[in-house]
């Protein structure tokens, strides 16, 4: 059967995460979760106080990043490692959340996080989930899926993932952060978050976790 490349893009907590992952494990293919890349790069950036205004701080500090994804058998997924670390944890707190997509908005950030995923990507049978991975990662990915939800069901995904690390948040905390993010990264300048001209578009808002599966496992086999 051939191996494919499946992007997954769409705005912030639509499921993104979970249907690659369901995705990748029918298929036995290696998931990607390129955000994690940013949210790492945006931690190293915040322990460093490094200024997005200094090209040469900037470069500097990419070159001193090694990034890498480590299979943990106990949660039966990849966890982010920085420069051998795991921050797997760090990573999701709410400090990052709120500046990650102006870190991810630099240009030699981007370039940066595209060359590495670029090079995952060599081996196929890979399912890469983020922003722009169908537009500008791999433009000629075989399945490009665009995923939608209703922001008040994103809100309530995403509060019940986070409200265990960040003790006290609230409902609306975390609605302004997606907001914030969805409208940061959808307006920058370099690969702004936009549906790829081929992708199908996958709004789960009133899907279950088994109607979605079933519907782009079918969008998988046209393809395969
Ligand atoms: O996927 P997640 O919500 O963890 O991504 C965190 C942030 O990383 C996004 O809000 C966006 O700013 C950035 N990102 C990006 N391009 C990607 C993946 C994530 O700019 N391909």
């Amino acid at each position: 059967m051939k191996k494919i490349i499946i992007t997954i893009d769409g705005y912030s907590s639509c499921g993104k995460s979970t249907v690659a992952r369901q995705l990748a494990k029918e298929l036995n293919y290696i998931f990607i979760d390129s955000g994690a890349m940013y949210r790492a790069i945006t931690l190293y950036f915040l322990q460093n106080k490094v200024n997005l205004h200094d090209e040469a701080a900037v470069n500097t500090a990419l070159a001193a990043i090694n990034l890498s994804f480590v299979f943990n058998a106990t949660t039966g997924k990849s966890d982010m490692y920085l420069n051998e670390v795991n921050v797997e944890i760090a990573i999701r707190e709410m400090y990052i959340s709120d500046n990650v997509s102006t870190v991810a908005a630099d240009a030699a950030v981007r370039e940066f996080a595209v060359a590495q995923q670029r090079k995952i990507g060599e081996q196929k049978g890979i399912v890469m989930d983020g922003r722009d991975i169908g537009t500008t990662v791999f433009p000629n990915a075989e399945l490009k899926i665009f995923m939608t939800a209703d922001i008040d069901v994103r809100v309530e995904r995403r509060y019940k993932e986070v409200v265990a690390a960040n003790a006290g948040i609230t409902r609306e905390e975390v609605k302004q952060n997606l907001a914030m993010r969805d409208h940061l990264d959808s307006t920058r300048a370099i690969s702004p978050l936009r549906k790829a001209d081929d992708a199908l578009v996958l709004d789960n808002s009133n899907l279950t976790m088994a109607e979605q599966l079933t519907l782009v496992l079918q969008w998988v086999n046209e393809r395969i």
